[in-house]
């Protein structure tokens, strides 16, 4: 949840460190600091985002070459300058930073004080780092394997850096259910929660696993993990352009990812979908096609976007492959006791492939014997490997915090997956098979449309901009775009909305309807389109604000509505990839007018790496 950069080597640390934390401030930004070793171990931290730290610390002794900077969301104890990190061991030598939480540190806390430590902020962080203190004193250890020791009594999770006053050519590295990329270079190493603040300077990292301990001394890179077992590195290469995590001319990050979408599905759909022949391949599932298709049902875990994009794979799967699915919330699931046998295949949807709560369901599920296919975006993530298999999204690194182009490309997968699996198990007409195939293929080209109406949608949201709550409908198909819909609205504008089954609007949430009350209908031409064209009828006549995302040339909605986005045709199936891109642009549009902090919304993050 917080973002965590270090660098050591021969280079300025400050500016890299700096630049680090402003690309990884999609991970939280409610304060941030620096410590730096330049014959004193200087810390600077502010509460805010990274731009109040920079200017806090201009005219500050900054020259050094090796420092840890971290970029905070608040777990223990408010946002304030104290509790931000780095945290310095109350011997005044060592600097550290942490992201996770440690569970056990009350009971360790109350150890220190008895030995007469004192803290001077409310984080489980400032615990930890002391402990490691007290062990490297009163034991006569190496600082490494203080850390070591430490890290086998503490419980929860941990990604860290630590450096000491001490010791200036020694950095120390961890993690546990936190991400940790180690970046090696000419002469210097890098560290950092994921490899975009690292890749314009190397391409080369370790991933580190979980329990794993990167000790970088004397120009030198080690690794071990918490048992004192030496590990041998194993070094990638980060695929990754450096113009892909900046804004390229767009205000913003989410406008970036939103324009995006017909690449990003292409991306996608590429090398796995060859419509004029038929042929559809997920190399990532192969092996498996033949245990999903004789599943007794396929449960399908995840969280806030990447749960609705279950949603409309519940449908299509239902639909296509004719297999019982369930979908279920990660946060739910995991502290249930849920019915989970050998039988069942799981499938784990996550950008960022470090959700926790979908990290824990997948345990969970693991462990009952089932077998986990994730579909995830962020290469070389936690859940990706965790899994048996899979299949990425491929949508390049998603940095607002509104998800917009992994929706998409989820939802592409996991068509590509259900379609595959009935293919294979005869469930779908080989020229059904075919011609959905070719549907798909026009996905992207069909997206590029919808986001030529974005002048259009600006002036509509013109007129919503003061709106204190909005309702979003949708049947079938598309009730998990109105919930996708109202949650971008919600999240990045904070305006109060809500998603619902049209059908359902009579059961309840037809008592909210009165003329200040905007009704967005996803009302495309489907199967259910004569209900929905009743349901709309019903606003209309209690005097609701409708607007509609409707089919183009649909004359009978444009009658009725107040604004009409029209959208091309395409089978039911796939309009949610469609349907939703007007909505991600209402969203922004309207959180644009209303000044708020699109890219980073208030007291979210782009990945939620705590329970
Ligand atoms: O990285 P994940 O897909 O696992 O993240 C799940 C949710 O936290 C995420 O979709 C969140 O709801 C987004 N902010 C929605 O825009």
């Amino acid at each position: 949840m917080c973002g965590i950069v270090g660098y050591i080597g021969e280079k300025e640390a400050y500016p890299i460190i700096i630049k680090g934390l402003q690309r990884l401030e999609y991970r939280g930004y409610d304060s941030a600091g620096v410590a730096l070793l330049n014959g004193d171990l200087n810390v600077y931290k502010k509460k805010g985002k990274v731009s109040d730290l920079h200017a806090f610390a201009k005219g500050k002794k900054l020259s050094a070459n090796s420092g840890i900077g971290h970029t905070r969301w608040a777990t223990h104890g408010e946002p304030n300058d104290e509790n931000a990190h780095p945290h310095v061991s109350q011997n005044g030598k060592l600097a550290m930073i942490h992201n996770g939480i440690i569970e056990n540190y009350a009971s360790i806390k109350t150890e220190l004080l008895q030995k007469g430590y004192e803290f001077n902020s409310d984080t489980d962080s400032e615990v930890f780092l002391n402990f490691i203190e007290d062990i490297h004193t009163n034991t006569n250890v190496s600082l490494a394997e203080a850390v070591r020791l430490a890290l086998n009594k503490v419980v929860g999770a941990y990604a860290i850096a630590i450096i000491s006053l001490e010791e200036p050519d020694l950095m120390i590295a961890a993690r546990k259910g936190s991400p940790l990329v180690v970046g090696l270079g000419n002469k210097e190493f890098f560290i950092a929660s994921d490899a975009t603040p690292i890749i314009e300077y190397t391409n080369e990292v370790v991933y580190l696993d979980d329990q794993e301990i990167a000790i970088i001394k004397d120009n030198n890179l080690t690794i071990k993990n918490i048992e004192d077992v030496e590990m041998k590195p194993y070094v990638q290469k980060v695929d990754m352009e450096l113009e892909s995590i900046e804004k390229g001319g767009f205000d913003h990050f989410m406008l970036k990812e939103i324009f995006e979408q017909p690449k990003s599905i292409g991306d996608c759909l590429r090398g796995r979908l060859i419509s004029k022949e038929g042929k559809l391949h997920l190399g990532g599932i192969a092996d498996y096609t033949n245990k999903v298709l004789n599943a007794d049902r396929i449960l399908i875990i995840a969280c806030g976007t990447s749960w609705h994009a279950g949603l409309v794979a519940e449908y299509i799967f239902e639909e296509y492959c004719r297999i019982p699915v369930e979908v279920e919330y990660a946060s739910e699931f995991r502290y249930r006791n849920p019915v989970v046998s050998e039988k069942d295949i799981v499938i784990a949807i996550s950008q960022s492939g470090e959700t926790a709560d979908t990290l824990a369901a997948i345990e969970l599920a693991k462990s009952k014997g089932a077998t986990i296919l994730g579909v995830c975006n962020v290469v070389g993530s936690s859940i990706a490997r965790v899994t048996h298999a899979g299949s990425y999204t491929h949508a390049g690194p998603e940095i607002g915090v509104a998800s917009t182009k992994a929706f998409t490309a989820q939802i592409s997968v996991l068509t590509m997956m259900a379609l595959m699996i009935a293919q294979k198990k005869g469930t779908l007409t080989e020229s059904a098979f075919r011609n959905l195939l070719v549907e798909l293929d026009s996905i992207p080209d069909k997206v590029a449309k919808c986001l030529d109406l974005n002048p259009q949608i600006e002036i509509i949201s013109e007129k919503f901009k003061e709106a204190a709550n909005f309702l979003y409908l949708g049947r079938g198909y598309n009730f998990p775009v109105a919930l996708e819909g109202a949650l971008k609205l919600k999240e990045i504008s904070y305006i109060h909305a809500e998603g619902y089954p049209a059908a359902e609007m009579k059961h309840g949430p037809i008592a909210l309807i009165d003329e200040n009350m905007p009704v967005v209908f996803i009302a495309t031409k489907d199967s259910s389109y004569e209900k929905i064209v009743s349901n709309i009828q019903e606003v209309k006549a209690r005097k609701g604000i409708v607007i509609a995302i409707v089919t183009e040339g649909d004359d009978v909605i444009t009658g009725m509505a107040d604004h009409v986005i029209e959208v091309p045709h395409v089978h039911e199936s796939l309009m949610p990839l469609i349907a939703v891109i007007p909505l991600q642009l209402l969203s922004y549009h309207i959180a644009v007018m209303r000044d708020c902090n699109v890219d980073q919304p208030r007291n979210l993050a782009k990945s939620v790496t705590v329970e």
